[in-house]
C-alpha cells in the first residue's frame, strides 16, 4: 500500500470507533461544522454546527448514509452536484485534500448557506485510506462583517469628504464674513439717517435689509465655528437658565399652536460649552420639533444630571468617558422619524423637507458641536408619538470638561 505523502492528509489509527471518539470529542464545541465519513463516504459522525448549516441532523443509528454534506450541494455558482460529482467523491478517488472550497448547501427547506469547505483525507496507520474529514465554515456570518466593513469604509470616505468640504468652505466663509462685516458697517451708518427722514416704506424695505444680513452673518458664524477655524471661547453655563433666558425666542419660534414645557431640574449642574453654539444647537431642535408637529403639540424642554457608564449608555462618540454629566432634553409628540430614516439623520445635507426650505445641516452641526464639547447625543424616536433629542455633557469641573480644547471666556470688567 503506498503511504501519503506527509502533509496531505491524517493519519489516524485504523480503528474506526475510536476515530469516531475521538473525533466526536474533538469537533463537538468547534464553531466550525466539522463531520467524517469512512472510506465509502458514509457519514459517521458530525458536529452540532455542521447540523446547525445543513438545517437538519442525519440518523447514524439508521442505514448508512452517503451524505454530500447537505440535502442538495451546489456548487458556487449555483450548479447541482450529486454525490459522485462532489468533491467528497473527489477526495475519496484521489486521496487528496481540497482547501478552501466556496460551496452552496441547499436545506431541505430550501434555504441556502454559503459555506467553505476544507475536505482533509483520513489515512489508517497502514497507510490505506478510512476516509476523510470535512470542515465546513458558515459564511453567513462572514458576509454580514463585509458588508458592516464595507459600512464602516463608506461612513469613513463620508467623513473625509466632509473634512474636506469643510476645509475649503472655511475659506469661502471667511471671504463671506469679511464682505458681511463691511455690509454690516455701511447699513449702521444709513440707519440714522433713514430712521430720521426716511419714508415708511424706506424704513421698512431698510428693515429687511438689515434683517436679512444679520441672518446672513450669523449663519456665516456658526459655519466657521463649524468649520473649526476659530478658537473655540468656553464659558461656564447653567443649562436653566440659559434655556428660561431663550423662552421667549422659543415661544415666538413655535407659535401658539405648540404648548411649551420647561422641565428643569433644581440641582442641575453647570456645564462647559461655547454658549453660541450651545443656544444655535438648541435653535435647530427646537425648529425640527416645531416642524414635527405643524397641527400643534407639545415641545418639552428638559434639563437633569445623570450618571453614565459604559454599560447604560449608547455612546455615539468613541471619546465617551464615564462620569456625570448633565442633560438638556428637547421633546416633541410629532411625528416622529421612521427606524430606517433614523441611521441617517446626522448625515450632512440629509433632509426630508422641500429643498429650498432647509438645509440638512441642522443635526449634523448639532452633532459635531456635542462631541466638541466632549458630550454624547442620544435619539429616541417613534413613529406618530413624537422624538426627544438628548445632549450630554460633561458637568463643568469634571476632568472630561476641562480636556475640552477651547480658552476660557475672560469675565468682563
Ligand atoms: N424632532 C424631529 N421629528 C421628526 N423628524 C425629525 C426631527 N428632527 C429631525 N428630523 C428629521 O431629520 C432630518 C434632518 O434634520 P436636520 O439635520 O435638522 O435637517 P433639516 O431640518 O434641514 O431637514 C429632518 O429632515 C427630519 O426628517
Ligand atoms: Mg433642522
Amino acid at each position: 500500500m503506498a503511504e501519503n505523502p506527509p502533509g496531505t492528509g491524517l493519519r489516524l489509527p485504523d480503528d474506526v470507533p475510536l476515530v469516531r471518539k475521538i473525533g466526536h470529542e474533538l469537533i463537538e464545541f468547534l464553531p466550525v461544522g466539522v463531520y467524517l465519513c469512512n472510506a465509502a463516504g458514509h457519514l459517521t459522525t458530525y458536529n452540532p454546527k455542521a447540523a446547525e448549516i445543513w438545517g437538519e441532523a442525519p440518523d447514524l443509528g439508521k442505514e448508512p448514509i452517503r451524505y454530500t454534506g447537505a440535502y442538495r450541494l451546489r456548487s458556487e455558482n449555483g450548479a447541482h452536484m450529486p454525490f459522485e460529482q462532489s468533491p467528497l467523491a473527489a477526495v475519496l478517488l484521489s486521496k487528496k485534500p481540497i482547501t478552501n472550497l466556496r460551496m452552496i448547501v441547499e436545506r431541505r427547506d430550501g434555504s441556502q448557506v454559503p459555506i467553505l469547505a476544507n475536505i482533509v483525507p483520513l489515512f489508517g496507520m497502514d497507510g490505506t485510506m478510512i476516509g476523510f474529514m470535512n470542515s465546513i465554515q458558515d459564511l453567513r456570518q462572514h458576509a454580514a462583517q463585509e458588508q458592516a466593513q464595507n459600512h464602516l469604509q463608506n461612513a469613513l470616505m463620508q467623513a473625509q469628504k466632509m473634512e474636506q468640504i469643510g476645509k475649503v468652505g472655511g475659506g469661502v466663509v471667511h471671504e463671506f464674513t469679511n464682505q458681511l462685516t463691511s455690509l454690516s458697517m455701511s447699513l449702521s451708518l444709513m440707519e440714522r439717517e433713514i430712521t430720521d427722514n426716511g419714508s415708511e416704506q424706506l424704513q421698512a424695505r431698510f428693515a429687511l435689509c438689515r434683517e436679512a444680513t444679520d441672518q446672513v452673518t450669523r449663519l456665516a458664524e456658526g459655519l466657521l465655528l463649524f468649520a473649526r477655524t476659530r478658537p473655540r471661547v468656553l464659558e461656564r453655563i447653567d443649562p436653566n437658565q440659559l434655556l428660561l433666558g431663550m423662552s421667549t425666542l422659543i415661544r415666538n419660534d413655535v407659535g401658539q399652536k405648540i404648548d411649551c414645557q420647561f422641565d428643569l431640574a433644581s440641582d442641575s449642574n453647570f456645564l462647559r460649552a461655547n454658549r453660541q453654539l450651545l443656544e444655535s444647537a438648541i435653535i435647530n431642535l427646537v425648529a425640527n420639533a416645531r416642524d414635527a408637529m405643524p397641527g400643534g403639540g407639545q415641545l418639552i424642554l428638559s434639563t437633569f444630571n445623570t450618571l453614565l457608564d459604559r454599560s447604560n449608555f449608547m455612546h455615539h462618540n468613541a471619546n465617551f468617558k464615564p462620569g456625570r454629566y448633565v442633560v438638556i432634553r428637547v421633546a416633541d409628540t410629532g411625528t416622529g422619524i421612521a427606524p430606517e430614516a433614523l441611521e441617517h439623520i446626522f448625515a450632512p445635507f440629509y433632509t426630508t423637507r422641500a429643498a429650498n426650505k432647509s438645509t440638512g445641516l441642522g443635526l449634523t452641526m448639532v452633532r459635531s458641536f456635542v462631541t466638541d464639547m466632549n458630550g454624547q447625543l442620544a435619539v429616541t424616536s417613534r413613529q406618530s408619538q413624537g422624538t426627544s433629542v438628548s445632549l450630554y455633557f460633561p458637568c463643568y469641573g469634571s476632568e472630561h470638561s476641562l480636556a475640552i480644547t477651547g480658552s476660557e471666556q475672560k469675565p468682563e470688567r
